[in-house]
């Protein structure tokens, strides 16, 4: 897909992958609709945005609210006619015992992961189909391929994203209406900073940048791909996974083992 004038809705764009995403979207001459909760880091977001593509924008949303979505998809629709391409990136995350989190965490997590993904798409969805055009791309992680001790709530938000994903592609393929997910491992952003010493920490190896997940993200765009998982080493253990289950939990049970936690009510 040619990226020039295309309208993209980029959600979460006030930080990290999303706010490279913005960056890099609007040097391809894209016309990029950023949304986030902060709206001083979005004003910053804007700037550099408009120095390629003058004509995008941020509004400020919730993505958990069903209603402030309604009405930001809404305002994009009147005012830009179209979204060509959605980008459903907004994400929070939570290292800890599943026996300890707090309901209402869990709550949010899916609320924004998934459920956040679900209204954006929901809203703009009919727009796409009546032009029989248009692209989402849902950010998901290694997390919802492999389940990992402590991000219980997490996974669950991803492995909802995967299933979510692999179903609307092939009920939208027929309607002109693309699907891809994208499945980074560990990134360098701020998004670990809510558990910043928690366990298991994922090897420095494993990292990649902000900017190779937006690079990564174009060109699934661009070559429409159905599915990427990155890095490869992530991606080889995924397909093991897939391959071989049973021999892949044994491994993964043995490695994780050491970074158990027993719960603060067990050990009160
Ligand atoms: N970093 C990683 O290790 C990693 C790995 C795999 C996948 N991912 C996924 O990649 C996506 C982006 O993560 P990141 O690493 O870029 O994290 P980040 O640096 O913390 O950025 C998260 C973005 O999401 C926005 N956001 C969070 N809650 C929101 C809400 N309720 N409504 C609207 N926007 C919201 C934040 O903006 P505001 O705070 O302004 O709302 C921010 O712009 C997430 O879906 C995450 O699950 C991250």
């Amino acid at each position: 897909m040619e990226l020039s004038q295309r309208i993209v809705l980029i959600t979460g764009a006030s930080d990290g992958i999303g706010k490279q995403l913005a960056i890099d979207l609007a040097k391809r001459g894209a016309v990029v609709i950023g949304c986030g909760r902060s709206i001083e880091r979005l004003k910053e977001v804007l700037k550099e945005v408009r120095q390629s593509s003058p004509a995008s924008a941020m509004m400020g949303c919730d993505v958990s609210d069903q209603e402030q979505v309604h009405g930001m998809c809404e305002k994009i629709l009147a005012d830009f006619g179209r979204v060509d391409i959605l980008v459903n990136n907004a994400g929070i995350g939570m290292r800890q015992p599943f026996a300890d989190m707090p309901l209402a965490t869990i709550e949010a997590i899916i609320q924004t992961n998934y459920l956040g993904a679900v209204y954006c798409t929901h809203a703009l969805l009919p727009s796409m189909i009546a032009r029989g055009a248009g692209h989402i791309v849902n950010i998901s992680s290694v997390a919802g391929k492999i389940g990992t001790l402590n991000m219980a709530a997490y996974c669950a938000s991803k492995f909802a994203m995967n299933g979510w994903s692999e179903s609307l592609y092939h009920e939208l393929k027929p309607l002109g209406v693309k699907v891809s997910v994208v499945c980074p491992g560990p990134v360098h952003t701020g998004f670990n900073r809510n558990f910043p010493n928690s366990q298991p920490q994922s090897p420095e190896s494993l990292f990649v940048s902000p900017d190779a997940v937006s690079a990564a993200i174009i060109r699934v765009i661009e070559r429409n791909r159905a599915e990427h998982i990155m890095p490869p080493t992530l991606a080889l253990l995924s397909w093991i996974k897939q391959a071989a289950p049973g021999l892949f939990r044994y491994f993964a049970q043995r490695h994780f083992r050491s970074h158990v936690v027993v719960p603060i009510r067990e050990r009160a």
